[in-house]
């Protein structure tokens, strides 16, 4: 990829680019809707993501090509006020990055681009934030703006709350930013801390996308959201992470049964994603495989986020995990992938029985990959001073 996309600026702008930056995708092993209530997640970046090859200009103007939209290129002034476009959805991320950035106080060069990537898209392994990502990391190098992951996974964040409009939390920015190989990230998204947790090497990560597309911006994610917050204020708290068990009781009473639901959903899948994190350290195969299974269950009923075909791919690997690891739905919901963590002397025999009863039942075929966790975005060639 890396040699693709040099290779393409190069078309594109008759010289070589300065940098070429790269940030990944992720996949959250437990702890869903749990970010934007101030929560705990626990994913780690995968070995797919966007890669960015570019060069500063010496106007304001931004140029930027689209590798997997047949090289579409759209251009922009730092200059002039920046306004979403219909016709490239993809410029939109990049835009909203340049917006924040500017709004808050940064002064940035033009900048010609070239973009490719290698995630599937609406498979919910987070190609949006793999692409803010990697754009704010280019900004960052560019400019020499001096901001730590973080920082950059908080505008990332932005452009994709205030410019794009999805009300998404911050799980999947921080897992791009600053995902660390061979580990998970048990993060706190209230601190924004996290502690690295050692994936066992006996085990796979694998993902199975059941190629039923999702689409974030579309409404249940940010009904979801809207459902948590109102459960939060019913409560009188500022968030529902300052709610444990105690407080469903009084949500029950309230009449409310979709926010007593979310709630629910949320105060559990806090905990869970907690255990999860020492069952996996302490190599505990049982109790992850419980505790996976009870997630997904709590997505399934309490949450509401599931689909037909996703709950399907998960009781089939369940079948042949028989609790030496764990499976569940990951991600936003309503499509999407599966995630699974499988003893490897049993990967390739459960990806081949799961692909084979898919396609039985549904007709169609599911993806499926095997991924290992791997570091967050960063620089993978520069010519810089
Ligand atoms: C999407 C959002 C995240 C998170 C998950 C659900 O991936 O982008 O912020 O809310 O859904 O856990």
């Amino acid at each position: 990829m890396k040699d693709v996309v040099k290779e393409k600026f190069s078309q594109h702008f008759s010289q070589a680019p300065e940098i070429v930056a790269y940030a990944p995708g992720r996949v959250n092993l437990i702890g869903e809707h749990t970010d934007y209530n101030n929560g705990f997640v626990f994913p780690c970046a995968i070995q797919f993501g966007t890669y960015i090859a570019a060069r500063k200009r010496t106007d304001k103007t931004i140029n930027v090509y689209a590798g997997n939209i047949n090289d579409q290129h759209m251009t922009w002034s730092l200059d002039q006020p920046l306004e979403a476009s219909d016709d490239a959805v993809w410029s939109n991320y990049c835009k909203g990055i340049c917006k924040e950035l500017l709004e808050s106080g940064h002064e940035l060069v033009g900048m010609d681009l070239f973009i490719i990537g290698n995630l599937p898209s609406g498979a919910g392994l987070s190609s949006s934030a793999s692409l803010c990502v990697a754009f704010a990391l280019v900004c960052n190098t560019l400019n020499q703006l001096g901001l730590d992951a973080i920082q950059m996974a908080q505008v990332a964040q932005k452009s994709e709350n205030d410019f794009v409009g999805c009300n998404c939390g911050i799980m999947d920015q921080i897992a791009s930013a600053a995902g660390i190989a061979g580990k998970a990230l048990l993060l706190d998204c209230e601190s924004l801390s996290y502690r690295p947790v050692g994936i066992p090497d006996d085990l796979d990560v694998l993902i199975i996308d059941s190629c039923v597309k999702r689409e974030l911006t579309g409404s249940e994610y940010n009904d979801r959201r809207a459902d948590c917050e109102r459960a939060a204020g019913l409560l009188g708290l500022p968030s529902l992470r300052q709610a444990d068990i105690s407080h469903l009781d009084a949500l029950e009473k309230s009449g409310d049964e979709l926010a007593y639901m979310r709630a629910r959903h949320v105060i559990t899948e806090n905990e869970r994603t907690q255990s999860a994190a020492k069952a996996l350290e302490s190599s505990d195969a049982a109790q992850l495989s419980a505790l996976m299974n009870e997630s997904h269950q709590s997505m399934k009923n309490d949450f509401q986020i599931t689909i037909p075909e996703i709950d399907f791919l998960v009781e089939s690997v369940a079948q042949h995990l028989n609790n030496d690891g764990g499976v569940r739905m990951t991600g936003g919901g309503f499509g999407g992938c599966v995630v699974a963590l499988t003893p490897k002397a049993k990967s390739q025999a459960i990806m081949q029985a799961v692909a084979e009863a898919y396609a039985k039942e549904y007709g169609k075929e599911c993806k499926q990959y095997l991924v290992g966790a791997s570091a967050g975005a960063h620089i993978l060639e520069s010519t810089l001073p």
